[in-house]
């Protein structure tokens, strides 16, 4: 029996309240009501077996391996499919029930492959384990008649194998892609003996409608999906459960070893945020961490350029510290800042601003969250009090119209997304606003209601417009927002909205798109019993970002739809910590907990804790240092696991801010593009190797665990500690424990988290304190955090980014399922099979007046930049706009975008930059100086890719 497999229920829990009484081979037992008898007994202990039956999946009763008897009845039911009743005398194993069994089962294996010994699946396969359970010894038929045991291997999925030999048409691989991803990429094709698993129309799997989610090979009671990492190494022999490093889905994993390696990551099915499902990127894009490219040894340099010097961790440290050091003696206390990662744990993010904060004397940190949801913050934080989102992933089960602003989540949040597809599937409505016809507005079995393809920059006006709708249509919720809104704002707020610029007709003007479908949507989500809103970056990254997301909390409250199941308003946040950074106090204004440092008594908590004195007043956000920078007045900075070369708006400046400073410090798996810039290079730890916790974007605490040393040897909170040390200030950590102890003891919302809690209960959600020991799956039931729900008017101020005759198009972007950000993991995986480059979408129209084709390089050129790159000329984006990935260093995306920001935060404006478009002949300039820098560091800037 294989050692790490997940027990297997053999069907979804029962879901009616009451329960009843049976009795299974003369056991009493007491189950839910409308559990199957095979689960009924597997809860039991008792194991009927089972082949085509799972507890993920609807059961299908095909196999017919799981016969019972039941008192009174006649024949021998399925139990899969007969659920139990009260007084049901149930019997499994009877000489009857033996023989059937045995007879079904040797029809399997007479066209089965009997090389079970040399199988990659031997020990971890059900076909195997079930031949022993009913006790088969022999196949009286003889394997000479017609089989399939000659079928073909597809092998073209990067990371699983279809053997078509060893399957037995149990059609589990078919209904996971179905009721678990909702591709609906295979089917059964042909009848009878001729029946097979057919990826698309007979294309393989790369080449099929497939997503590589890889829930047919979890679901496959065979080895006729099985991972290639499995069939190269063998079966684990040892599991460790932890967290995605991915996406803000935060996905639970069972991480399975043999001996010290990852042989496979399997979906924790007790997962809170997952229920045992992945994307490609979780499950498979695991890789990069071992890759050749990792750095291991601290390196230094006096100039950016000299090479690199591989040093003890002893003398990088003493050397960063010393080179601060003379910064702050030289140019006053400010001059220096960190900045903390979200792609790390909260324990190791805590530690940095806490070094910022003490050892270096000043507020000037911040953290990624700057770029992509730091309106959230700042927005839900205004109108209801916290900034997070209100809801679970679980929540949407209970949704009856969904709003999808700006976030496209079949490839930036994948898992949620299916989740997402189910409760479409079952009814409820979606409207998307989003300029690009993203996959949810149609794919197999769902189609969006609605798709607002407003113009770029336009989220505020086409919000207003829908509040316009509910408040002139009388769909507000009066006593809703009676009870618990401020009246005075709703009045204020109800003014500003039902002002004519306001109205469907007017903003259709602005945005584009059509009033009679603004009226629809508003409707819709106006009348539905619970209306839910889900957005991304594609309402953050704008000028207008805070607005907006006052503008939806304002939707929300005016409509009802807070603080219950199936309602709210949920930022789908992007990097696997970024909520986590976020709460641990990476703001320069915020301490961990969102607390200002004005505030005397918070200040004094801390100051009281960490033996220093700290400034009250708020530091540099992000682009307050490259200005200063550039200014030759902030000189020196700690870079946790961000690329700010690559990732933040108008390159140019952004360089020209690095290269002014005397000193950087990268912390990171790899040379990156900042690490051009830099002259320390501290190595960081992989997903792998952490010892902390992630916080997901439903607010869930979820652990991470080590499945092996540091690979550097030092965890990275051990090297901003000694940072510390070095610079003078006492940091003496005994564990990520204990650093999660203080957590707890200086931020509220964090009193009763402990790793001891974590690991005894699995996950919990923010706040987790007195009045909620167990945590706070859905905010603002009773009330909103800051008592009245707060409406802020949100009239539209347009960004000052402008098309004009020389740049007519709006550039926007976004992500691609297989990538991932800056791809810095992913561009070191097998994933690259799917998204090598990234492409310019451009509007056949678009194309056309533009002699563009598909395939050829064209230049985008904005007022900051140009770059060149490969066109794809598609629908999905309307005349005027085109669109990007940012996944490639070499196409600097961020060349061409500008300097516009969030009024209220600072946010880049990505998501609106005015370009031109034209057929290139050869690569721009930056990308000629990028390519030489890129040989300078001795470092390929596409790796090929190493899955040792
Ligand atoms: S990997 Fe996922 S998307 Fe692809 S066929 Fe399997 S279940 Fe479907
Ligand atoms: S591939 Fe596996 S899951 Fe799919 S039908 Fe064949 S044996 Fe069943
Ligand atoms: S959805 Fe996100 S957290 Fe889950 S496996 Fe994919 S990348 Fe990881
Ligand atoms: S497990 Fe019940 S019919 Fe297959």
């Amino acid at each position: 029996m294989n050692k790490v497999r997940q027990k297997d229920l053999g069907t979804p829990a029962g879901t009616g309240g009451e329960t009843v009484s049976v009795e299974i081979d003369g056991m009493p037992a007491t189950v839910n009501a409308g559990t199957s008898i095979l689960r009924a007994a597997r809860e039991n202990d008792v194991d009927i077996p089972k082949l085509c039956a799972t507890d993920s999946l609807k059961p299908f009763g095909s196999c017919r391996m799981c016969l019972v008897e039941v008192e009174g009845r006649k024949g021998y039911p399925a139990s899969c499919t007969t659920p139990v009743e009260d007084g049901m005398k149930i019997r499994t194993q009877t000489d009857a029930l033996a023989k059937l069994r045995r007879n079904v089962m040797e029809l399997y294996i007479s066209d089965h492959p009997l090389d079970c010994l040399t199988c990659s699946a031997n020990g971890d396969c059900e076909l195997q384990d079930m031949a022993g359970a009913v006790g088969l010894r022999d196949v009286r038929y003889g394997f000479d008649g017609e089989n399939h045991l000659q079928a073909p291997i597809d092998t073209s999925n990067p990371y699983f194998q279809f053997d078509a030999s060893k399957c037995i048409v149990c059609s589990r691989c078919v209904r996971a892609c179905d009721e678990v991803q909702g591709t609906f990429a295979l089917t059964i094709q042909g009848r009878g003996f001729q029946s097979k698993v057919s990826a698309g129309i007979d294309e393989g799997f790369l080449d099929s409608e497939c997503v590589s989610c890889g829930a047919c090979v979890q679901a496959c009671p065979t080895a006729t999906l099985m991972e290639k990492s499995i069939v190269d190494h063998g079966q684990p022999d040892r599991s460790v459960v932890t967290t995605c490093a991915y996406c803000g889905v935060g996905c639970s994993f069972q991480v399975e070893m043999k001996g010290d390696q990852v042989v496979r990551m399997t979906p924790y099915k007790d997962g809170e945020a997952n229920h045992g499902h992945s994307c490609v990127k979780g499950r498979f894009a695991w890789g990069y961490a071992s890759h050749r490219d990792r750095v291991l040894k601290p390196m230094i340099r006096e100039n950016t350029n000299e090479p690199w010097r591989e040093v003890s961790w002893e003398e990088a440290i003493a050397y960063a510290a010393r080179r601060f050091k003379e910064i702050q003696d030289k140019h006053g206390r400010k001059s220096i800042g960190g900045i903390t990662s979200s792609r790390c744990t909260n324990e190791e993010v805590y530690v940095v601003q806490k070094f910022v904060r003490t050892a270096m004397a000043n507020n000037n940190v911040d953290t990624c969250a700057r770029v992509c949801h730091s309106p959230t913050g700042y927005g839900l934080k205004t109108t209801l009090g916290t900034s997070a989102g209100t809801q679970p992933f679980d929540s949407v089960m209970d949704t009856d119209v969904m709003i999808v602003i700006g976030a496209n989540p079949t490839a930036a949040h994948p898992v949620f997304a299916s989740q997402m597809k189910r409760r479409l599937r079952e009814g409820a409505k979606l409207i998307v606003i989003d300029p690009r016809e993203i996959d949810l507005v149609r794919s197999a079995h769902i189609a969006a209601e609605h798709h607002i393809s407003l113009s770029p920059g336009t989220n505020v006006p086409v919000v207003n417009a829908l509040a316009h709708v509910i408040v002139s249509e009388g769909l507000v919720d009066e006593d809703y927002v009676h009870d618990r809104c401020d009246l005075e704002s709703f009045d204020a707020w109800k003014t500003m909205i039902l002002k004519p610029e306001n109205s469907p007709e007017e903003v259709a003007k602005v945005a584009a798109v059509d009033a009679e479908t603004l009226r629809a949507a508003a409707r819709l989500y106006g009348g539905a019993n619970n209306g839910s809103i889900y957005y991304g970056l594609g309402v953050t990254e704008h000028s207008q970002g805070s607005t907006m997301v006052m503008g939806m909390a304002n939707l929300a409250m005016a409509t009802g739809n807070l603080g219950r199941s199936g309602v709210g308003v949920n930022p789908l946040r992007g990097q696997n910590n970024v909520q986590g950074s976020c709460d641990m106090g990476s703001f320069p204004h915020e301490l961990p907990g969102y607390r200002h440092v004005s505030e005397d008594r918070v200040r004094a908590q801390f100051e009281e804790h960490w033996g220093v004195t700290l400034d009250p007043k708020p530091g540099f956000r992000i682009p307050n240092m490259f200005d200063a920078a550039c200014a030759g007045e902030f000189l020196g900075m700690y870079i946790q696991g961000e690329d700010l070369a690559q990732s933040d708006p108008n390159t140019h400046h952004v360089e020209a801010a690095l290269s002014n400073m005397e000193c950087i410090v990268v912390q990171d798996l790899f040379l990156n593009e900042t690490s051009k810039f830099a002259h320390v290079f501290l190595p960081g730890t992989s997903f792998l190797e952490k010892d902390g916790t992630f916080t997901n974007a439903e607010r869930r605490i979820n652990r991470v665990r080590p499945v092996m040393p540091a690979q550097q040897g030092k965890q990275e909170w051990q090297i901003t500690q000694d940072l510390a040390q070095a610079m003078g200030y006492e940091m003496h950590y005994e564990s990520s424990a204990a650093i999660m102890d203080e957590i707890a003891a200086l931020t509220p919302s964090f009193q009763n988290v402990s790793f001891k809690m974590l690991d005894d209960i699995g996950s919990v959600q923010w706040p987790c304190n007195e009045a909620a020991p167990k945590g706070t799956p859905i905010m603002h039931i009773e009330q909103f955090v800051r008592g009245k729900g707060l409406f802020v008017e949100t009239d539209y101020v347009p960004t000052e980014e402008k098309t004009n005759r020389k740049f007519p198009l709006l550039l926007t972007t976004g992500r691609i399922l297989s990538q991932y950000n800056v791809g810095a993991q992913t561009r070191r995986t097998e994933n690259n099979t799917w998204h090598a480059e990234d492409v310019l979408e451009v509007h056949p129209h678009d194309a056309e007046t533009r002699g563009v084709r598909d395939g050829e390089l064209v230049s985008l050129t904005s007022r900051k930049g140009d770059i060149t790159l490969r066109a794809t000329i598609t629908t999905r984006v309307k005349p005027g706009v085109v669109y990007t990935t940012f996944h490639n260093p070499e196409t600097g995306a961020n060349v061409v975008t500008t300097e516009y920001s969030d009024w209220a935060t600072n946010c880049p404006e990505y998501k609106v930059t005015a370009v031109q478009v034209a057929p290139a002949s050869h690569r721009s300039s930056w990308q000629e100086t990028f390519a030489k820098r890129a040989e300078a560091q001795g470092k390929v800037s596409t790796p090929p890719v190493d899955l040792a």
